[in-house]
């Protein structure tokens, strides 16, 4: 069997495959990453598939309160926006006012707007603001932002969550280089200091998972908060 279709490797070809099959792209999904790539975002949205896993774990959890940290351009948004249930809200933390701009516009497009709440700023200063808020505790997090902050963003997502609640952390094999102890790179390190804290707390039940497709070889980590 060749390792290769056409110049790119066989598994680009496999998750296009079930991409097709699974996560097809209807107007406005397919609008929104044009958009994203128009106005010069960087393109690091979740694949269509990672985006339909992410909206089953809704369905699954019937999570009506979600957290996302990294909103780009609103593209995994709105896989999950679609997947809420009626009163379901997303609060979407993003840095950056350009990135928040064009995901509104994405997200207005679809109609999902006023089921996505952006906070725009360092999430590490919204993070304690939402805490203050009360609006209750969040069902599903998705920790998708700079990754030098992984553990931070893991502790707040901890202090966000209930019991049975879900935490997903993006990008947590980064081409395999997760696996250099040594690697000084800040995204690295934090995202290593993260897995240890998931895969240590008490208060978890954690796993993670390494993925290739269309990004190449990454991987995600999630964990329900146990107690
Ligand atoms: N979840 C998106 C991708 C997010 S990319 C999707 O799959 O479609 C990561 C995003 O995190 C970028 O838009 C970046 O601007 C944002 N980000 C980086 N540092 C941040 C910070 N300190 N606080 C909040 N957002 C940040
Ligand atoms: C990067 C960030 C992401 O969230 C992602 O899914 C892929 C790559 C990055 O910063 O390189
Ligand atoms: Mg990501």
């Amino acid at each position: 069997m060749s390792r290769r279709q056409s110049g790119k490797p066989l598994w680009t070809a496999v998750d296009q495959y079930l991409g097709d099959l699974f996560a097809a792209h209807d107007e406005h999904l397919e609008a929104a990453l044009k958009a994203n790539r128009k106005a010069g975002l960087p393109a690091i949205d979740v694949s269509p598939l990672q985006g339909k896993f992410l909206q089953f774990l809704i369905h699954v959890t019937q999570a009506k309160r979600v957290l996302e940290i990294g909103l780009l351009g609103g593209y995994s948004t709105m896989w999950m926006a679609r997947a809420l249930p009626r009163g379901g809200r997303i609060v979407s933390l993003e840095f950056s006012q350009r990135h928040a701009d064009v995901a509104s516009a994405n997200l207005k497009r679809a109609g999902l707007l006023k089921k996505v709440d952006i906070r725009v700023g360092p999430a590490l200063e919204n993070l304690p603001l939402l805490a203050k808020e009360r609006g209750g505790k969040f069902d599903l997090i998705f920790i998708d932002a700079d990754k030098d902050n992984n553990p931070h963003y893991l502790e707040w997502a901890i202090k966000l969550a209930r019991r049975g609640s879900i935490i997903v952390v993006d990008n947590v094999a980064r081409h395999g280089q997760i696996i250099e102890a040594k690697n000084p790179a800040g995204d690295i390190q934090g995202t290593r200091r993260c897995l240890k804290l998931m895969a240590s707390d008490p208060r978890l039940s954690a796993f993670a998972m390494q993925t290739v497709g269309l990004k190449g070889l990454d991987g995600f980590a999630a964990a329900v908060v146990i107690r």
